[in-house]
């Protein structure tokens, strides 16, 4: 919805194990929420499936924190303090730290740049769009709103060594969705566009100077952007770190998701607790006096900068909008400013209503369920506040829901979707599988492997027995690809995370054969947004049968 990943989504049946209820840990300051509202909420997460969620509720100077369910299962008990990835609601400590490196850096070299800077002045040659207009005028201020005009391409960047340097030089090899400002378009490789930014204008690594800027001043102590970091807090015995779940509906159980370990956190690496993150969402409320950023900086980070063409949220909000990091929009005339984050194992939420000195901060251990969750509980307590009649509320967790059942039904339907008319039997393949297989090249998603496998047992492929064409992905998150033959030279691609989550996608693939005969490249839907176009990303085959593999791109 207002989120990060590709998400498709997941939820059925009616098998409940776990999520318990009772002895949660309160806050030592403020008193957690109230019987209903707890009675509410731990019923929602034994409903939709979701191990453990722990909220901050902010009124006037008052912060209420609670905490629900496990954040290890089956028997670690989640507190305020429970450590999770907040994914995308990390932008807004990205965007924040590039306001304060900015300032930093005029300071020290007498400089004047601004958000309106262009990228291209701070990132020299590394910088570069594939238009060329759009390489010479990209400015900050369009890697944070969303409106550079490339697609996602969640899956090019990212894996071991792979750094944000390397991710602002990979952008030139990308394919545009739309004409460079023309539109909004959710982009995570903005933000690490945004990281390398950081990191080249403080000479220093952005976790570093999101501890300086924000972090240390506002007492976020159990703040990290490092797999390692967020381990030792747990080791010293400071902050318990969640484990994040997938709930399969399928087979009814909780599966664990890797925790991510990347480089690249520009747009999603922050890992904290509720109790830290109300601290942020309070700097908002209040104008931040603690900060070292002025009123100008916060008005920055907050006035919309694009109409998101996402359609809305919920019932009688505005448009969505976007800022910088930060999504504002009015709800109920009220003006109200927030972000999500999804990844797998993890959702999250943050917003605020600056008029009324009211916010909210929401972490859940679950992904896709984990947003029907934070969505509900969110939409709950506002209207609480607000005052809205129970008649005149709107059932988000019945929309939410719907629409993860939808995804899942899509998912499973791909191949019909896709593949309507395939002829019975099908066309044989112009050549012997194992000519497929071998490594191939894209020089924006970098190289493929392909190897003949058995599918995954969560891949719903029709013929169990019929090896697919694998490749083992390490990106932002461990992957894999699996291409199912169809008929001839189509196939699916079936992508999802080491471990099945709701962040799985199927996108068509076709093979093409060279005048010699031989598997030429292969074509992959790896973008949805660019299905409609018609637009793949092609892969060459780059090993031969002479065993001759090309050493293009090496260097990126
Ligand atoms: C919190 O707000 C209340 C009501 O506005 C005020 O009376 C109280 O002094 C405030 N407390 C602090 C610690 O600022
Ligand atoms: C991803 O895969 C690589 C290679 O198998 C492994 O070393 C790494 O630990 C994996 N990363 C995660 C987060 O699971
Ligand atoms: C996290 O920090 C550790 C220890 O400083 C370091 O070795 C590691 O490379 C960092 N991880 C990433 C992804 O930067
Ligand atoms: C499934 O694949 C195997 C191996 O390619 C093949 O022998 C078999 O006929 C296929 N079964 C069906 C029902 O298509």
């Amino acid at each position: 919805m207002w989120t990060s990943f590709v998400a498709l989504c997941v939820l059925f049946g009616r098998i409940a194990t776990c999520v318990p209820s009772g002895d949660q840990i309160r806050s030592d300051t403020k008193a957690g929420l109230d019987d209903e509202t707890r009675q509410y909420i731990e019923a929602l997460l034994e409903r939709s499936h979701v191990p453990s969620l722990s909220v901050a509720v902010l009124k006037g100077n008052e912060t209420y924190l609670d905490a629900f369910g496990h954040a290890i299962l089956p028997d670690t008990l989640a507190t305020p303090d429970t450590l999770y990835y907040v994914g995308s609601c990390s932008k807004s400590f990205t965007a924040a730290s590039v306001l304060y490196a900015l300032n930093n850096y005029n300071k020290a070299h007498d400089a004047m740049l601004t958000v309106e800077s262009s990228l291209q002045s701070i990132l020299g040659a590394d910088f570069a769009m594939p238009d060329d207009y759009a390489t010479s005028h990209a400015t900050i201020k369009d890697a944070a709103s969303h409106r550079l005009g490339l697609p996602r391409c969640d899956v090019s960047y990212g894996g071991k060594g792979f750094t944000a340097a390397d991710a602002v030089r990979s952008l030139r090899h990308l394919p545009m969705l739309a004409e460079f400002r023309d539109r909004w378009s959710y982009l995570n490789l903005g933000y690490t566009v945004l990281q390398q930014v950081v990191q080249t204008l403080s000479g220093r690594w952005i976790g570093d100077v999101h501890r300086e800027a924000i972090w240390e001043p506002l007492g976020m102590d159990s703040t990290v952007v490092n797999l390692t970091d967020a381990l030792e807090l747990d080791r010293a015995g400071k902050a318990k770190f969640s484990y994040g779940y997938s709930y399969n509906p399928l087979t009814g159980s909780f599966e664990r998701q890797p925790w991510s370990d990347s480089e690249l956190v520009g747009p999603g690496g922050v890992i904290t607790s509720v109790k830290d993150l109300a601290k942020w969402v309070r700097a908002f409320m209040e104008g931040g006096s603690s900060l070292p950023f002025s009123p100008e900086d916060f008005a920055t980070l907050t006035t919309p900068i694009m109409v998101q063409n996402a359609g809305q949220p919920f019932g009688h909000t505005s448009p969505l909008l976007y800022a910088m990091g930060w999504m504002p929009l009015t709800y109920r005339d009220e003006r109200l400013i927030l972000h999500g984050g999804d990844v797998a194992g993890y959702s999250a939420i943050m917003a605020f209503m600056p008029d009324r000195q009211w916010g909210i901060s929401i972490l859940t251990n679950s992904d896709a369920t984990g947003g029907i969750a934070v969505n509900a509980v969110f939409l709950k307590l506002m209207d609480d506040f607000l005052g809205v009649e129970q008649s005149d509320r709107e059932d988000i967790e019945k929309s939410t829901t719907d629409r993860i059942n939808f995804a899942l039904v899509a998912w499973q339907a791909s191949r019909q979707t896709f593949f309507p008319s395939i002829p019975d039997p099908p066309v044989p393949r112009s050549l012997p599988v194992e000519k497929y297989v071998g490594r191939y090249w894209n020089d924006g998603f970098r190289e493929m492997e392909l190897k003949l496998a058995p599918p995954r047992n969560d891949t719903p492929v029709r013929n169990r027995t019929e090896p697919v064409l694998r490749a083992d992905w390490q990106r932002w998150l461990n992957m894999t690809l699996e291409l199912e033959w169809i008929s001839g030279e189509q196939h699916l691609a079936w992508g999802n995370t080491e471990v099945w989550s709701l962040l799985g996608f199927a996108v068509p693939a076709e093979f093409k054969i060279g005048d010699d005969g031989e598997v030429k490249s292969v074509g992959i839907f790896l973008e949805p947004a660019l299905i409609p176009q018609g637009t793949m990303i092609w892969f060459d085959k780059t090993d031969g049968d002479d065993g001759e593999s090309s050493q293009q791109g090496q260097d990126l």
